[in-house]
Parts: C-alpha cells; structure tokens; sequence
C-alpha cells in the first residue's frame, strides 16, 4: 500500500504537525504500507493563477514548474493522500489551500452529476482515499470544525472518498514530555495506532481518536497556563522553547 502525507506546516520539524505526521508514518510502516512525505513549505508551490491553462491545455499541466506536477503523479500511484494542517485563522494553512488549488490539473473541467449536486469529471480513474491530519493551538474539538469540513467537501470536490481524522488540539501539549510524560507518550502512542488503522481497516477507531484529542488538564488550567507561558514569551519578546 502507497500512502503520501502531504505536510501543510510551514514549521517543519519544530512544529507539532510533525509530531503528528511522524508518530502517524511510524504507526503506517510498522503496518506495511510505504509513505512518502511532502513537506510544502521545502517545496514551495507557487499560488494558483486563476489562469485556466491547466483546465484547457492538451497536457492538462499547470504552466508553474514548481516540482508539483510530479507530486501530482506520485499522488496518482498512492491508494491515500494524507493533509495534515494546522488550524491558521479557523482554516487550513496557507501552504495547503495552495495545494488544494493546485489540485485542478487532476480533475476534468466538464462537468456531470453525482448524487443530484455537479461535479467536475474525474480525469483519472482512481484518486487515492483522503485523510486527514491536524493540530489546532486552542483547546476545544471545535477549532477544527473548519478545516474538517473543508477537506471533506475538497474530497467530494475532487471526486474521492474520505476515511476520516485524527485531531490533536492543545497541540503543545505535544512538545511537553517532560511535564506530562505518561499522557504525551499515551497521546503518541494513539497517534501510532492512527497510522496503523489507516492501513489495516482504512478507517479510525474512536477509541484511538479519542486517545489522540485527549487533553489532560481541565479548561481552566489550560487557561492559566497557557497565559502564563503568553506572558513570559511577551516578556522575553520571542516565541521561547517550551
Ligand atoms: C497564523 C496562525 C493562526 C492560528 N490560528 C489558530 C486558530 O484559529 N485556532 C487554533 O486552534 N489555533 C490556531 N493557531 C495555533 C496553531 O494551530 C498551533 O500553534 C499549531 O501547533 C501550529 O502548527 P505547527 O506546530 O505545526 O506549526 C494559529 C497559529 C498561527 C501561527
């Protein structure tokens, strides 16, 4: 099984999206599917141009030649695609709403009816399954009720099936092993299972998703804390280590 996980974090390594994505790969592998990971923000495509050259030309190819037409192809061989985004401004990142844009050279500019509501044609037989991934700052499941619904309608947009989430809010709770050892590597260990899910029973159990989302201080803790940590970075004027 061929997985690619597209990574829409502009933090790379240092951010908790990457503790998603790396705990999620682990889980994927250790269940025998192959993952490529595509971390857009090395990458850098450029933005959509509105230009329409993708929709209408022979090669159906995007006039930007910006390396995503062959992460296009490899996307084509892959039986998932897995976005993983931080929640930005209640939406996905900016690097991945370029991707979404970029999609169109994969899809058909003429339209046809799917269950009463128009689509665009699919252009390729078979567009791997979608997943997604995301880590959101604040504290309430809510804060990813955007970027959920985005992706699932880009999946339908894109003629595909999704398989469903594993959300991390509170995502620096994640960065603090030290404080909270027993529920980060609890929370890890969910995310591993995550991965594993996807490639044995193409779905989440909720029993791991709830082990991902688990916060383990109460809301008005959380609030202490995190201005305590606000205050001592405005103090030092920088964002500090955690
Ligand atoms: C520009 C920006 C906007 C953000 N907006 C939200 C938001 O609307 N809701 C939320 O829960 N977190 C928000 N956050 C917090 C991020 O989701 C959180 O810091 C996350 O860990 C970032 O991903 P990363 O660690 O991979 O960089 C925002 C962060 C940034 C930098």
């Amino acid at each position: 099984m061929n997985i690619i996980v597209i990574n829409g974090s502009p933090s790379l390594k240092k951010g908790m999206t990457y503790q998603l994505i790396s705990n999620f790969i682990k889980g994927c592998e250790s269940a025998g599917a192959t993952v490529e990971q595509i971390d857009l923000q090395t990458m850098k495509p450029k933005f959509c141009l509105g230009c329409m050259h993708c929709f209408y030309s022979k090669d159906h190819l995007c006039v930007h030649k910006d390396g995503m037409a062959e992460v296009h192809q490899k996307i084509l061989k892959a039986d998932y695609m897995v976005m993983a985004t931080p929640v930005y401004a209640d939406g996905v990142s900016g690097q991945m709403k370029t991707f979404m844009d970029r999609f169109v050279p994969l899809i058909d500019v003429r339209f046809e009816i799917v269950y009463g509501h128009y689509r665009h044609i699919k252009l390729h037989e078979k567009l791997p399954k979608v997943a997604l991934l995301s880590v959101a700052g604040f504290y309430e499941m809510d804060n990813f009720d955007a970027v959920e619904e985005h992706v699932k309608k880009f999946t339908l947009h894109i003629q595909s099936e999704f398989v469903g989430s594993v959300l991390r809010p509170s995502s620096y709770i994640l960065g603090m092993d030290q404080i909270f050892t027993d529920d980060v590597k609890k929370i890890k260990e969910g995310i591993v299972r995550a991965g594993a899910e996807l490639v044995k029973n193409g779905a989440f159990s909720q029993d791991t998703l709830d082990q991902v989302s688990n916060t383990p201080i109460d809301k008005e803790m959380w609030l202490l804390g995190s201005n305590k940590f606000h205050e001592k970075c405005l103090e030092a004027g920088k964002f500090l280590p955690l």
